[in-house]
């Protein structure tokens, strides 16, 4: 969703933000700008759509003078796409310019408020409120009206600040909303996300809800929610800059569609020695295993897909029973948790505004709180009881793909390290072990064993409608596999549980109706068989996904797609690999924008 970047240095800052907004595209916009401080003087430039548009308005930053600037991508929610709306926002008196994201919850208040005293508005933002009320409340000290503004303010926000009585100085302010300070050598700088400052600086400082920083060229002073000084350590971001760049695929997606063997690799091999699976994260958590009687998981998006196809491992292993719920629901749920919960707490980003909302509600209702999260440092991250990092690397296309294999991968072993404290693990750890650590080369096997995929897509992309059966944690992945194809190629796709077909959807299927088959689930292939003759016999066109060797499929379906032979409990992480390829290449066959579908966001910071 909206991304904020602020530079104060020596160089021209223009180039600078606009190219640290380009890193920040991945996340989701429909406008932008920028606002540049030349001694006393502020300008601002904004454009509805992509940053392209904001380049060719500013001669790529070249006609914009300053070493002080913020710029800002908006995804809109209070208001249209237009370039009003677009951020930055000036005060009445030009002296204050600012950049916003989240929420303010009782903008409508203050608005009411500032209207009757005079103030002019020239949006319908939530955001505008915050620039008058700087000016309202500034008598000749930047820091004191920025404490009076957020007092005032609900809801949540990450702010980039800059005034014209302040050459050379930004400000930021965090509630609620990521916000990481840069830190260079004649330069500072800050973003919502480390994407947009690797290029320029490994060393970081995360803000806290609460604090904000006023940074210089050669200093960064950082102050609680009173105003009092503070001291925060450094962290140092440690992936390099390529990793947030395309080597040479033409999607970030297909780039992370394959770089899939190897964050999986990351995230499993350091966890398990000798002989079992061991986090060191979760200490304190394993002694109260035997206490926890229901476990609970909670997400958004392909991370609540991750946990229903987690759900079958932590139950068959652990004994557990295990509830998967959307985040959005949950929190308004009034959720039966207690000490004896534990709530798994899923998050690629970490920063989904209804899973943070997810797990605080559960956490105050006395659940135990595990969360499984890829940014580090996240709000996710930093408000359960314990967090499990998926170590996948930055992923930068809107659609997930390796954050969500990753994220079924820690709960595969989550469910054996569990399974194992509690005594539940048989005959059969070596093999479960042996599974996990082979995870990587099955997903590299399903990758190179589908080289008909491309063709496929060409036979497929103008379909009107996509369904994906499948039973059991077949049914898991085909949820994932309708999701990506929807994304991202605008197809309707829907998945559903092969054996509720005929109470219903078996209706919808005519000639040639294109069907996903998922049999890679030996125990209850034979009914998924069953299915598949039963949309055969209505004229469906069968594409099936199975494992190699099984000959029984042969006969029912028009096409196929391969997965290597896995243990059906951990074989999601595996099918899930062919449908993302399937999906990728019908989007490219459609023509759409693949890493930025429309409508889309990356992480998704608001209710
Ligand atoms: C957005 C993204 C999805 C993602 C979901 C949850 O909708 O487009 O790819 O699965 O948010 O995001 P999270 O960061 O919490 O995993």
């Amino acid at each position: 969703m909206c991304g904020i970047v602020g530079f104060t240095g020596t160089q021209d800052a223009a180039p600078i933000l606009l190219d640290g907004l380009k890193k920040l595209e991945y996340r989701g916009y429909d406008s932008a700008g920028i606002a540049v401080m030349d001694q006393k003087t502020i300008s601002v430039n904004k454009v509805r759509g992509r940053i392209a548009n904001l380049c060719e308005k500013t001669d790529n930053g070249s006609s914009v003078p300053g070493t002080t600037g913020i710029g800002h991508t908006r995804w809109a929610t209070h208001g249209a796409p237009t370039e009003e709306n677009a951020h930055p926002h000036l005060s009445n008196d030009g002296r204050f310019a600012i950049v916003h994201n989240g929420i303010i919850e009782n903008y409508l208040a203050l608005r009411d408020e500032l209207i009757r005293e005079g103030y002019q508005f020239q949006s319908e933002t939530d955001t505008e409120v915050i620039v008058h009320l700087l000016e309202r409340y500034y008598r000749g000290n930047v820091r004191e009206a920025l404490l009076k503004t957020a007092n005032r303010l609900r809801g949540s926000y990450a702010l980039g600040v800059i005034c014209s009585e302040e050459p050379g100085k930004i400000y930021a302010v965090r509630e609620a909303s990521p916000l990481i300070l840069g830190i260079g050598i004649d330069d500072n700088y800050f973003a919502s996300d480390v994407t947009a400052l690797v290029a320029h600086t490994r060393n970081v400082i995360y803000l806290e809800d609460g604090e904000f920083a006023e940074l210089s060229q050669r200093s960064i002073r950082i102050f609680d929610c009173t105003g009092a000084e503070i001291h925060k350590k450094t962290t140092r971001i440690l992936w390099d800059v390529q990793a947030a760049e395309k080597g040479g695929y033409p999607h970030f997606m297909l780039k992370e569609i394959m770089e899939q063997p190897g964050a999986v690799r990351a995230t499993i091999a350091p966890r398990i020695k000798n002989g079992t699976v061991e986090f060191e994260e979760l200490g304190a958590l394993l002694p109260e295993l035997p206490g926890i009687r229901k476990i609970i998981i909670t997400a958004c998006g392909s991370a609540y897909y991750a946990g229903c196809a987690g759900k079958y491992a932590l139950e068959q292993l652990c004994h557990i029973p295990v509830e998967v719920a959307l985040a959005s629901e949950l929190r308004y749920a009034n959720p039966l948790t207690d000490e004896h919960t534990l709530l798994i707490v899923i998050s690629q980003s970490g920063e989904t505004a209804d899973t943070i909302a997810a797990l605080k509600e559960c956490k105050s209702r006395g659940a135990k709180t595990l969360a499984i999260v890829n940014v580090v440092g996240s709000s996710v991250a930093k408000s359960a009881d314990y967090t499990v990092y998926t170590w996948a690397g930055p992923e930068i296309a809107v659609a997930t793909t390796k954050g969500y294999t990753t994220q079924v991968a820690v709960l595969y072993m989550l469910a054996i390290c569990f399974a194992d404290h509690l005594c539940q693990l048989g005959n059969d750890k070596e093999e479960r072990l042996d599974t996990l650590l082979a995870l990587p080369r099955l997903i590299q096997q399903a990758i190179d064993m589908n080289p008909s995929i491309p063709e496929l897509a060409k036979k497929y992309h103008k379909s009107k409608a996509l369904f994906f059966i499948g039973r059991n944690t077949d049914y898991a992945s085909a949820l994932e596999g309708a999701l990506k194809m929807k994304e991202i190629s605008y197809l309707h796709a829907e998945a559903y549980a092969a054996g509720e077909l005929k109470h219903g959807t078996i209706a919808l299927i005519d000639d040639h109706q294109p069907v996903i088959a998922l049999c890679c689930n030996p125990s209850i292939m034979e009914k998924t068989l069953s299915n598949i003759v039963e949309v055969k016999s209505r004229g469906a066109e069968v594409l099936a996904l199975t494992f190699r060797d099984n000959q029984k499929i042969l006969p029912v379906a028009d096409d196929l797609l391969f997965i290597p032979n896995v243990d059906a409990l951990f074989s999601t992480a595996v099918e899930i690999v062919p449908l993302q390829l399937l999906a990728y290449y019908v989007a490219k066959e459609n023509g759409c924008d693949i890493d930025k579908p429309k409508n889309l966001a990356k992480s998704v910071t608001v209710e």
